[in-house]
């Protein structure tokens, strides 16, 4: 610090929370496609009051959901907090009392030992029910229509990831869960099923190779994957007030595989060298061989080094993982996919778990190492053509969801819809594509008064 006020880069500019619940019906220009009926649901964090850790993160604010609601060509959007026990005892007394992250050292003494969960990183739809997911905590349900909070699902104990996978011919949840465990930061991890009903069938908890943030995961038709990359957990560095998650390259890089319905003893862990993925494209096996296309760091971004120095610039590129399940090597084999900076890749949920031939992703066309998405990327992986809409004066993409043209049109045949911040007026505009025509730019965009702070994860539900 230098004596002036740092500003928080999560508290500035369209990271900065805003601070009220609306109804809006909006402005369209173009065409909605009559076809496309339902709701986009985007989720991301929304501090309700100014956080009390200086060095609050991104990862660390209230999650708040956006609802885009489209019918017969015209979009109506409402958002709620999503009020979560920890924002309901922050709302009563009028300020933050959690540090950030869960951070015992800032945590008010009013606070401690009650739930600090912030369900803000992913929102989806199952068994029923609409899920706001954050990694430390459970599933907790919003009603689908008036986004009211309902609460926490209470069957799930103990930490759910907010990336689990939809098998699209069971319609069972596959999830896990890290740090679990009576120790925060702990290598225990959970491997869970959740039925098509919503019931909880499965939950075996194992010891990964070391404590690590695993944010997401990859399931296949008969497989489920893990990645213990080397962005680590560590309460004893946390004690001394180094960082509880930082870059530690020299642990190497694991991925245990494991069959899926099969006894967590016998995953088998591959290996690769240090590097760190926020998020898998897709991933399927064929012929002996599990194949996962994934967002490559060479280095976890967003996080500093072991000693508290900050980390190194670093963006992802789409590289095809091999593991070969009949081999005797252990070691994954990686190749390029794809040579454009990107994150937030997204396949057709009805081929997730399966082999996919089109992928969607936020894109940086200047490939500066930022997380900066000036672009939407359609990639063919059939015939390797790329296609992308460049967005102009600053503005920024969120996640590009796929929808369907309906229950049985071909794999990628639907619509893309992606949250556009249009920087120059700080405001945003949803935005509807065709899904395999992404450089012919938007058939329709609705205009939002207001700008919707930059997120995380999002998901259709037609209804
Ligand atoms: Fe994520």
């Amino acid at each position: 610090m230098d004596g002036n006020a740092r500003i928080n880069p999560y508290l500035a500019g369209n990271f900065a929370p805003i601070r009220s619940e609306d109804d809006f019906d909006l402005t369209v220009e173009g065409e909605i496609p009559l076809g496309l009926r339902g709701a986009l649901f985007r989720i991301g964090p929304n501090p309700q009051f100014e956080p009390r850790d200086a060095n609050h993160h991104w990862f660390g604010g209230d999650g708040m959901v956006h609802g885009f609601y489209v019918q017969d060509g015209k979009v109506s959007y409402r958002n709620r907090y999503v009020r979560t026990p920890k924002w309901e005892l922050e709302h009563q007394h009028g300020r933050a009392l959690f540090g950030s992250m869960g951070n015992p050292m800032t945590t008010d003494p009013l606070a401690m030992g009650n739930e600090g969960g912030v369900a803000n990183t992913n929102i989806l739809w199952h068994a029923g029910k609409l899920l706001a997911l954050e990694e430390a905590h459970q599933p907790f349900e919003m009603d689908v229509r008036t986004l009211e909070s309902k609460g926490y699902v209470r069957p799930y104990k103990g930490q759910v990831t907010a990336h689990p996978k939809i098998d699209p011919k069971t319609g069972e949840m596959i999830w896990f869960g890290y740090g679990v465990g009576d120790m925060p930061l702990s290598a225990g991890m959970s491997y869970g099923v959740t039925g098509a009903d919503g019931v909880v069938i499965r939950r075996d908890d194992f010891q990964a190779p070391f404590s690590a943030m695993v944010h997401d995961f990859m399931v296949t038709e008969h497989h489920v994957l893990f990645p213990v990359l080397p962005l680590t957990g560590s309460l004893q560095r946390a004690m001394s007030g180094l960082p509880p998650f930082a870059w530690e390259p020299e642990k190497g890089a694991y991925v245990g595989v494991m069959r899926r319905d099969a006894d967590v003893s016998t995953i088998r862990w591959f290996n690769a060298p240090a590097c760190y993925v926020f998020h898998p494209l897709n991933s399927w096996e064929e012929d002996g061989k599990i194949f996962s296309d994934v967002m490559r760091y060479d280095v976890a971004p967003l996080f500093p080094k072991a000693d508290g120095s900050p980390g190194d610039k670093a963006a992802a590129r789409l590289v095809r993982w091999t593991f070969d399940l009949n081999g005797a090597s252990d070691a994954i084999k990686e190749e390029p996919l794809d040579d454009l900076d990107g994150e937030f890749p997204r396949v057709d949920p009805r081929v997730e778990t399966r082999k996919h031939r089109h992928g969607w992703y936020a894109a940086d066309p200047a490939n500066g190492k930022t997380i900066r998405q000036g672009a939407i990327a359609h990639l063919d992986l059939k015939t390797g053509k790329r296609q992308l809409y460049e967005l102009t004066g600053g503005d920024a993409t969120s996640e590009p969801v796929f929808t369907p043209r309906s229950a049985t049109a071909e794999e990628g045949d639907g619509w893309v819809t992606a949250v556009v911040y249009r920087a120059g007026e700080d405001r945003s505009d949803l935005l509807v594509f065709e899904a395999q025509d992404i450089a012919k730019g938007p058939v329709a965009t609705a205009h939002m008064p207001r700008r919707v702070p930059f997120g995380f994860h999002g998901n259709w539900v037609s209804f």
